[in-house]
């Protein structure tokens, strides 16, 4: 890639005008001819069984339909396999209203169908279940303390020397426990699907996911349907922070309704509801650091617990960011589940990484206060330049520079360490910095592109665009290596009968569907080439497609701008009046390297002793992900990182009452997420990092960089290593 027309710019959003104006519908938007309306009765208990379930109230008011529950449904199918989707942990999926089990607060028992919302939901109160009551246990800290817990996992287990003895013989050594409490994503738009009823064997479904083929898939294995009569569109998404990544219980409830009552339902969760879908994991992590007089690290341990169901197994990679970081001879890692009656967590905004990097931030922080060092030297004097997992060097990292243009734009040389030392009036002032660092991924992906003779182009992939700005980046890319118009260009996405693309999440989107486009294009290139080359007498005779370029409507000779043939000519000599081309895009997975997103996160937070206000008053955040095809989408990603961070350390909490093993704070009134209030000066910095070897684009995924706080919790985003840790990944898994 050479020519520059679009790619590099902050274009706006190509679906910015739709999205304000309200033009861009949602899954719950999609009104069609005979529309029921689903409303889901929830478990008031987190263990035992149904005794008995009482409809006949609900199903005497006027305008009901009927009501699902686990006795009365159409065929489901038995097998668990056929419950589990793309991102499933291992384990036995859960069912909605497949059997009497109650696994968790708030499953799903029955469903009230009628003609109305408001008639569903008044008659979803009439329905009484009896319940045979099982003792729960909810409470993480308790079960862990009493012992409850897994063996070590050894698939993310990786000792490295001697890292006892190390310790207790090394001049500094800090011992720590960092915890983080169940927190809920909370996307703007609520989970809700609309399954329209086609009546001829095939049914559509608008719902609310970041996979709309994971869902297709889903939805067809658990109804016994062939893939091709199933369809899934998501054009649309408000918010997933990882929420839509496995389909939810709207989707099957919405298609069983429609497949029972032949004809379209909509299934529209509360946002209580919400509550009752997966969460990030609670998590405790203990860390041993030591180190050498001068700073130089001796003995790195980090163990860490976090929370499962009763019936998977979630577990992503919390511990093994410091052997990607920080050069250490003797390490030792490992990572624990406890498992309890509650649903199964589900990916939230850099899962495993925020929690891991959070924890190791800190740590470090505060071996750089045993040490007498500052906090940004010691990472410094511990820089890694490989990764000591796998034993091999990184594609690019420039984190140096991050840390060195970060601290710079902060001001970090001005800071003074020395605790209660820095104010601002009535207000303590503290200055503190970490890392992020994030798995840069690629997943199997294709696209097509079509080329009609007026200059249009069509671009397409059955990915989705949760907020990074999809659709924007799509148009760009393809505009830039057809040389048409931004204008001229169309982007689809978010419908299973487009290309085959992953679920848009872990940051992977552009390297696996970019490089799919990227591919695509390229297919385009070469047959308007061939064509342009058919031309008697041909300006471009013998020219390889390496030699030209494709700008301004025109396939232009890269050292000779004489020798030129328009496209439309191009297409007129061959006859053509569209050219479209499919391709895929795969992983390198014969790479010698590892593939790494990195940051460094300065931050100001000034506390008003009398009040107990603390404030984020200052944030920089400088980012090395590889060539920024748009830097205004990615600094947004940032921004919103960042804010997710302020978010994490200062408000977001759920709150679980044992004696029901209910979350309670499920609302967003006691659910706290930052506003506007609360978000000050964030500055976004992107560090020039050149990678061609990762792949074709030089691009690795920005979204799961950042997020912050103060010296203290700060969070990072980063990932799920493909080698042992995410079911993201999973299917590509290296080791
Ligand atoms: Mo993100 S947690 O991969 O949607």
């Amino acid at each position: 890639m050479t020519a520059t027309s679009y790619l590099g710019k902050p274009t706006s959003r190509v679906d910015g005008r739709a999205k304000v104006t309200g033009v861009a519908k949602y899954a719950a938007e999609y009104n069609v001819a005979g529309l029921a309306h689903g409303f889901v009765v929830s478990s008031a208990i987190a263990k035992g069984r149904i005794k008995r379930i009482h409809t006949a109230d609900a199903l005497s008011v006027d305008g009901v339909l009927d009501v699902f529950t686990h006795e009365h449904r159409p065929k489901l199918a038995s097998s668990h396999e056929k419950y589990t989707d793309e991102i499933a942990p291992p384990g036995s999926p859960f069912r909605p209203l497949y059997d009497d089990k109650i696994l968790f607060s708030g499953q799903p028992v029955a469903l009230v169908v009628a003609e109305e919302f408001e008639i569903a939901r008044f008659a979803a109160s009439l329905v009484r279940v009896e319940y045979e009551r099982k003792p729960h246990i909810t409470d993480f800290d308790a079960q862990r303390k009493r012992g409850a817990i897994s063996k070590r996992d050894p698939a993310n287990f990786v000792a490295r020397g001697n890292p006892t003895p190390a310790f207790e013989q090394a001049a500094v050594r800090i011992e720590a426990e960092y915890r983080m409490p169940i927190e809920h994503h909370n996307p703007m738009e609520p989970f809700a699907a609309t399954a329209v009823w086609e009546g001829n064997g095939h049914i559509t479904v608008f719902d609310k996911t970041q996979g709309p083929q994971n869902c297709r898939n889903y939805v067809a294995g658990v109804f016994g349907m062939p893939r091709d009569k199933v369809r899934v569109l998501s054009p649309y998404v408000g918010g997933g922070f990882g929420s839509g990544l496995r389909p939810q219980y709207e989707l099957p409830l919405a298609v069983l309704a429609a497949r029972a009552l032949k004809r379209s339902v909509r299934v529209t969760l509360t946002r209580q509801q919400m509550f009752t879908l997966g969460y990030r994991a609670a998590n405790v992590h203990e860390l041993a650091l030591a180190a050498g007089g001068d700073g130089t690290l001796a003995s790195f341990r980090h163990d860490a617990v976090s929370m499962t169901s009763q019936f998977e197994d979630f577990q992503r990679d919390l511990v093994n960011w410091s052997s990607l970081l920080y050069k250490c001879a003797n390490s030792e890692l490992g990572r624990r589940l406890v498992k309890l009656d509650q649903n199964t967590p589900c990916d939230m905004r850099a899962p495993g990484g925020a929690e891991g990097a959070y924890a190791i931030e800190c740590a470090m922080d505060e071996l750089a206060y045993a040490a007498n060092i500052d906090p940004l030297e010691l990472r410094l004097i511990n820089y890694s330049d490989k990764d000591q997992i796998e034993d091999r060097r990184y594609s690019s990292k420039e984190l140096r520079e991050c840390y060195r243009q970060g601290a710079e734009k902060f001001g970090w040389s001005r800071r003074s360490p020395q605790p209660r030392s820095m104010r601002d009036g009535n207000e303590l002032v503290g200055w503190g910095m970490a890392t992020g660092i994030w798995e840069a991924m690629q997943m199997p992906a294709s696209a097509k592109a079509v080329l009609t003779a007026n200059g249009s182009v069509e671009i397409a992939s059955a990915t989705a665009d949760i907020g990074p700005g999809t659709y924007t980046w799509m148009t760009q890319l393809a505009a830039e290596m057809l040389g048409v118009p931004i204008e001229n260009v169309t982007a689809k996405l978010g419908d299973s009968a487009l290309p085959d693309a992953p679920v848009e999440g872990g940051s992977f989107t552009v390297s696996s569907v970019g490089s799919a486009i990227h591919a695509a294009c390229q297919a385009v290139q070469k047959e308007l080439l061939a064509l342009a080359q058919k031309i008697a007498a041909s300006p471009l005779a013998k020219a390889k497609l390496d030699d030209v370029v494709f700008a301004e409507g025109k396939i232009r000779h890269k050292h000779e701008a004489s020798r030129e043939v328009s496209v439309a000519d191009a297409m007129r000599a061959g006859k053509a009046d569209r050219i479209e081309k499919e391709a895929s895009a795969e992983p390198n997975e014969r790479s010698k390297y590892s593939h790494l997103t990195h940051s460094a996160v300065f931050a100001e937070v000034k506390v008003d002793e009398e009040l107990g206000i603390i404030r984020v008053t200052r944030v920089v955040s400088a980012v090395a992900a590889g060539r920024i095809l748009n830097p205004k989408l990615a600094s947004s990603q940032v921004l919103g990182a960042v804010v997710g961070g302020i978010g994490m350390a200062l408000h977001e909490e759920t709150v679980t009452d044992h004696r029901f093993g209910r979350f309670m704070s499920h609302n967003l009134a006691d659910y706290h997420v930052p506003v506007s209030a609360d978000v000050h000066a964030i500055d976004v910095i992107f560090v020039e990092e050149k990678d061609d070897e990762i792949n074709p684009l030089g691009v690795k995924g920005v979204g799961k960089s950042a997020s912050s706080a103060p010296r203290r919790p700060w969070r990072m985003r980063s990932i799920m290593r493909p080698a042992n840790a995410c079911a993201i990944c999973r299917s590509r898994s290296t080791s």
